[in-house]
């Protein structure tokens, strides 16, 4: 099994530029089964990418993927379509059960495997069956799949999430399509992903409105021309990269090949605990830091601070003056990565819901054991601010979601190997 070594104490400088969005590619590669022929330009090679590809694949789409040029080549001509998602493709990406809604929607049948749990919580898709129920498809869960069906097609309908699901907004969306009439959705989850969701929908020709948390969806007809689509960029990999900066930054760390608009709250944040960022429009500048300050933070659906940055955070609060707090309000089990970082060396208590971090902490290289992808990368951070060595195993969690990690750093003179 694949680990990674990192000599810590390098201080970080040059330039990294950010990849595509992976959750904002996963929804839209579910969402081409709609179309006829699509092009997805700016999309990170990361497993979980490549997974949805396989699942397409299985599905009967053709698909053609440019690794050079990060762009995926997607056709459908409706011939030999297996509406099913086996186990085996959903049960290593959750993000498989977002093929629901457009199975269901253009082909009115679909099977897909339960996703079940993971590291970082149970995860329950009960909010997306919800709301495919009330836009008229039967569902019955046998033998670990969902079975669902909308005989004479789906029908709008008003539909109220009872909280945010980031994953179910995207299902109905996607159903919602090819819905007859008009479909409302209340309570909504509004991340940037969904917003490049919609407007990947509307080159292909839906009509969909956003105003606040509400989406309305009028039915229309999927166009058949060619639809080229380039994927926003990764704003929890930038979240990551500042964070890294804002421990390491020897000079200036530039990163680049973003739109600060979409991450305007995280920089608010950081600023508040002192890191020095220089905001352009497509780029931000970080400078070495000088004093950390402690915060109180609490996980919220976007524009809220987001879940995926708050094991990354907490590396940054170890060496923050004073006593910070993180509340984990989106999943229930999100602080795997807590017992790795007190080997380490960090002061953190969990209660309840809450990390109490003290700081600033010495760490120390140790051996540690990645548990998700955002604790693996948490845990990269803390190897690049300890003394010595650490060695991070099970790095197969990285490998799901950020694109040329190791190279990316070792540019900015981290040193860092795969072994
Ligand atoms: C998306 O997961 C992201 N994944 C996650 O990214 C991210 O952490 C999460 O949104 C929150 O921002 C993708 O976009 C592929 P949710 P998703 O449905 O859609 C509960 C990463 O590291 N819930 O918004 O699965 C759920 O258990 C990751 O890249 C239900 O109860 O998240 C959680 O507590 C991991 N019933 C909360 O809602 C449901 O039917 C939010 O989950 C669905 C969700």
């Amino acid at each position: 099994m694949q680990k990674l070594i990192i000599k810590g104490k390098k201080e970080l400088s040059g330039k990294i530029s950010i990849s595509g969005s992976k959750n904002a590619t996963l929804p839209i590669l579910a969402a081409s089964i709609l179309a006829s022929n699509v092009k997805v330009r700016n999309i990170p090679l990361v497993k979980d990418i490549f997974t949805m590809v396989e699942l397409l694949n299985f599905i009967g789409l053709k698909t053609k993927l440019n690794k050079k040029k990060n762009l995926i080549d997607i056709s459908n001509q409706d011939k030999n379509i297996n509406t099913l998602a086996p186990y085996k493709l959903v049960k290593t990406m959750r993000a498989g059960v977002l093929v629901l809604g457009s199975l269901l929607g253009k082909y009115k049948k679909a099977k897909v495997s339960l996703p079940g749990g993971c590291a970082i919580g149970t995860r329950p898709v009960d909010l997306h069956l919800f709301a495919l129920k009330k836009l008229g498809a039967k569902i019955k869960i046998k033998d670990g799949y969902i079975l669902a069906e909308a005989k004479n097609g789906l029908v709008g309908a008003k539909i109220r999430f009872p909280s945010i699901s980031v994953g179910a907004t995207e299902n109905a969306l996607i159903a919602a399509f090819k819905a007859k009439g008009i479909t409302i959705l209340e309570n909504c989850a509004i991340e940037p992903e969904i917003i490049d969701l919609i407007s990947f929908l509307k080159k292909l020709g839906a009509n969909i409105n956003l105003k606040g948390r509400t989406i309305l969806i009028k039915e229309s007809k999927v166009k058949n021309s060619r639809i080229n689509h380039q994927v926003i960029f990764d704003r929890i990999e930038l979240g990551t990269y500042m964070i890294a900066g804002a421990l390491l930054a020897k000079e200036d760390l530039i990163i680049n090949k973003i739109d600060t608009k979409i991450i305007k709250y995280e920089i608010d944040i950081l600023k508040k605990i002192g890191v020095r960022i220089i905001k352009k429009k497509k780029s931000v500048i970080i400078k070495k830091s000088k004093r950390l300050k402690k915060i109180n933070i609490v996980t919220k659906p976007y524009p809220g601070f987001p879940t995926d940055l708050q094991a990354q955070l907490m590396v940054l609060l170890t060496q923050a003056d004073g006593v910070s707090k993180i509340k984990e309000d989106i999943f229930e089990n999100r602080f795997m990565h807590v017992p790795e970082l007190k080997r380490m060396g960090a002061q953190i208590l969990i209660k309840d819901k809450t990390a109490i971090i003290k700081g600033p902490s010495k760490l120390t290289g140790a051996e540690v054991m990645a548990t998700d992808l955002r604790a693996s990368v948490s845990l990269v951070l803390a190897g690049m601010i300890a003394e010595n060595r650490t060695i991070i195993n099970r790095i197969y969690h990285l490998d799901r979601g950020y694109e040329f990690l190791e190279s990316k750093l070792k540019n900015c003179k981290a040193i860092i190997r795969r072994v």
